[in-house]
């Protein structure tokens, strides 16, 4: 979603910002701009579309200038276009604005100004606060320094309902930038001679090893050596951390991968074994997550488990959910993060709440975590951003430690979160039931799960045939039973996410209470069938398709070749114990996915409408 890159040093500006935007290209947006100050001027290049249009107007005449302002927009309110694009301007035209965010009451604190003379030139929400900002500063007088322009955007601020990450500067003061942050993450990146604001270190990561997140009503104001960090209401911000950024440049590089998306699914068996690392112990027969800070007792005291979040992090929450009841036998629950507070679940005191979120930053969870925290609830994180907000404010949880995932469409997060899920049930069902032996045989069909991996994605070139083959159809049924219904559900959803092709995903049996209307022979269907107690029913439904004529992409375990005969096109993965199938299954269906996606000439990371971190309601 959108995102937000300033700098402030001694180098050339627009070079640094364009390269940041470049980083932040995959969240999701579609349109871009800048401005630097250079020398007593403004200069700003904005458009419509891709970044390297932005960097075309860019080339063709310069921004000069050592201090400036990027952002790139991912339209909520007026249409993607060059005037709508940011930075926006005050009346005066000497003061620029970025923001991520919606201020809802735009219109309420825009109509004052419009009675006063000020001409808003675009459709956004965000002008509204590049005006307010320039007239108080306009209005307050005196001496141009950073403590009225501070003070100008503090005023602004206080008067919004909304959220926002924004950076500011002002051409009467071009030796300093003003950021602030509520609900929308901005951060100050430290360099040498130089600093930075940005929505996510990612971008400046390779200026910039250190960042401050910034907490919720803080303000920055930074400059060429150094920053304060104040709140909105006043004086200084309580404390803030300096937080080393755990990546390199090179964890974010494409190397030999044509796209980012097929990177992360390859990545997948290192990502598992990273989310395992140093929690699995022989010793309990069982899994250590220190970062949860609950003693045994506590965990026993657990009676019932909520899990939310959005998207394929959803998705990973259902497949938890079955983990949860069947190794650790608790009644476990999973909403949309989007419902979770508006459905006003009745919970009791030894409820636990997970959070799940790759970026840790998903506005709907956040609102799910904080509502969770106003109850009272314990509430954990599952994230993979460390120091993201959802982390900080759960306060513990579990880190993914999947490394920076850039692909549009989730992958290598997904499994690592099942992997999490498992861990969790582990832990809560050796509290439980869960024998010594038990408990061993799950470590023992974990710690064979990454090499499994591996052997299905050598089978990537074999999924690429299957998925031309059926590229051209009008739509994709998926399904699974089980612990692979979530799988069919997250198969459907990447399918759609990056091919555009309309797909639904449903639990099996569910086939003859309603789609089964949908199959036609232009309708292949995939049908998730592990080797598990659900075979036979699943063969079941296959049976149903193939008698209306539906072609059928099966995805089975290794020795059954009885699938073949029924099935058009077959996929198979190793055994494994019925709960870790998905970690497996998901594989060829992210593969199929992709190569789809591919062989249509999709935008693989970069699928239109869609944002990575969805930072708005
Ligand atoms: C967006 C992305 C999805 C992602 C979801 C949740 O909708 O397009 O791919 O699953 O957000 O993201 P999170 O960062 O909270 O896991």
């Amino acid at each position: 979603m959108c995102g937000i890159v300033g700098y402030i040093g001694k180098s050339s500006a627009s070079p640094i910002l364009l390269d940041g935007l470049r980083r932040l290209e995959y969240r999701g947006y579609d349109s871009a701009g800048l401005a630097t100050i250079d020398g007593g001027r403004i200069e700003t290049r904005k458009c419509k579309g891709r970044i390297q249009a932005l960097a075309d107007l860019v080339k063709e005449n310069a921004a000069a200038g050592h201090v400036g302002i990027s952002h790139t927009r991912w339209a909520t309110h007026g249409q993607p276009n060059d005037v709508n694009a940011h930075p926006h301007f005050d009346a005066s035209g000497r003061l620029a604005l970025v923001h991520n965010g919606v201020i809802e009451n735009y219109q309420a604190l825009r109509a004052p100004l419009v009675e006063a003379g000020h001409k808003f030139r675009s459709q956004t929400d965000t002008e509204i606060l590049a005006h307010l900002i320039g007239n108080l500063y306009d209005e307050a007088g005196g001496e141009h320094s950073k403590t009225r322009l501070l003070e100008a955007v503090r005023g602004a601020l206080k008067q919004v309902i909304g959220t926002y990450g924004i950076a500011v500067m002002h051409l009467d003061v071009p030796d300093a930038l003003v950021g602030a942050r509520r609900g929308s993450p901005l951060s100050v990146g430290l360099g040498k001679g130089e600093n930075f604001l940005s929505s996510d270190p990612q971008a400046v990561i390779a200026y910039s090893q250190e960042a401050i997140f910034l907490k919720d009503y803080d303000v920055a104001v930074v400059e060429r050596d150094g920053f304060q960090i104040g709140t909105v209401e006043g004086g200084v911000a309580g404390s803030y951390e300096v937080t080393k950024v755990d990546f390199t440049s090179d964890d974010v590089k494409l190397g030999d991968y044509p796209h980012y998306m097929l990177k992360e699914i390859f990545e997948q068996p290192h990502a598992v074994r990273d989310a395992l690392r140093g929690r699995l112990s022989v010793e309990d027969a069982g899994a250590r997550l220190g970062g949860i800070d609950m003693t045994p007792q506590e965990l026993r005291e657990v009676d019932r488990v909520i899990i939310t979040g959005c998207g394929t992090a959803y998705h990973s929450g259902l497949v938890g959910e079955y983990l949860i009841e069947s190794l650790a036998h608790l009644p476990c629950e999973v909403e949309f993060a989007s419902e979770f507070r508006y459905r006003n679940m009745p919970m009791d005191k030894d409820t636990l709440v997970f959070a799940v979120s790759q970026s840790g930053e998903t506005i709907d969870t956040l609102a799910a975590v904080r509502e969770s925290l106003r109850k009272g609830h314990r509430t954990l994180g599952i994230c993979n951003n460390v120091a993201s907000t959802i982390a900080r404010e759960c306060g513990a949880g579990v880190y993914m430690h999947a490394g920076p995932e850039i692909g549009v469409a989730a992958t290598k997060s997904f499994t690592s979160q099942l992997t999490i899920f498992t861990l969790i049930a582990l832990l809560l069902g050796r509290i439980r039931h869960l024998s010594n032996s038990d408990g061993l045989k799950i470590i023992k069909e974990l710690q064979a799960i990454p090499e499994k991996i591996e052997r299905v994605l050598e089978q990537s070139d074999r999924i690429k045939e299957i998925a031309a083959k059926y590229a051209g159809a009008k739509g994709m049924l998926f399904m699974g039973r089980q612990f692979n219904y979530p799988v069919a559900l997250e198969g459907a959803l990447k399918m759609k996410e990056i091919t555009y092709i309309q797909c639904e995903g449903h639990p099996s049996a569910e086939l003859k209470h309603g789609f089964i209307a949908l199959v036609e022979p232009d309708m292949p269907s995939v049908f998730i069938t592990p080797d598990d107690a659900m075979y036979d029913s699943n063969i079941n439904s296959i049976e149903q398709v193939k008698a209306r004529q539906g072609p059928v992409i099966a995805v089975g375990t290794e020795g059954r070749r009885d699938l073949a005969k029924i099935a058009d096109d077959v996929i198979y993965v190793p055994p494994c114990a019925d709960y870790l199938s998905p970690l497996l299954t998901v594989v060829p269906l992210q593969l199929l996915s992709y190569h789809t996606a591919v062989h249509l000439g999709r935008d693989v990371d970069k699928p239109r409408n869609l944002a990575k971190s969805v930072t708005v309601e």
